[in-house]
């Protein structure tokens, strides 16, 4: 065997030292990549929750606002216009006649009542008359409603009322 040889195989205690590092840190790295897939497998998920929990709160953040709107349309009444209330209520036996309703946009059939002046379509709206049930049969619409409703019904057939604000 050479010197050289020698030199080579010869096992230095810093040697030693190293071969026992490089032996450690290969594990060492493979445990440190392992707990940081952990982690951020960890982590995806918390990140999937917060998402989540976002989620909640914005749906909790916008739910305030659709209740005020219900509330707004079913609370504080909002007073339909007379089309509306026609087109809800009144249409039902005053486009087709039926029960000899006068009308919508018919002069002959409304001639003769628009002739009783204003507030006594109003009142037999409101209370109803003969065939006419009161308020149209809708309990639930305000005399203002009603009074809407004559006025469109009316002035489609030649009245010239003013609809009640
Ligand atoms: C179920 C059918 C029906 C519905 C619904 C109805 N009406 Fe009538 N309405 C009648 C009939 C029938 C008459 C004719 C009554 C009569 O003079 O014999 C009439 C007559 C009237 C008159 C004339 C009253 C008069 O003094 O000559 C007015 C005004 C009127 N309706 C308003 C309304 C309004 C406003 C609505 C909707 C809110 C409505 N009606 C819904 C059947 C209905």
């Amino acid at each position: 065997m050479s010197e050289h040889h020698e030199k080579m195989t010869k096992t230095t205690p810093m040697q030693v030292v190293f071969a026992s590092l490089g032996g450690l840190i290969p594990p060492l790295i493979a445990i440190f990549l392992i707990v940081q897939l952990v982690l951020s497998i960890q982590h995806s998920h918390v990140d999937k929750d917060a998402d989540e929990a976002l989620v909640k709160t914005v749906a909790e953040r916008i739910k305030p606002v659709g209740e005020v709107k219900v509330v707004d349309a079913n609370a504080p009444k909002v007073e339909k216009s007379g089309e509306e209330v026609f087109n809800a209520v009144c249409t039902a036996c005053h486009t087709s006649g039926a029960l000899n309703a006068p009308k919508l946009n018919n002069k002959g059939d409304w001639a003769k009542r628009i002739g009783q002046g204003y507030d006594t379509l109003v009142k037999n709206a409101i209370n109803g008359i003969r065939g006419m049930p009161a308020r149209g049969g809708a309990a639930d619409l305000s005399d203002l409603e009603v009074q809407r409703a004559v006025v469109y019904m009316a002035n489609s057939s030649g009245a010239k009322f003013t609809a009640p604000q």
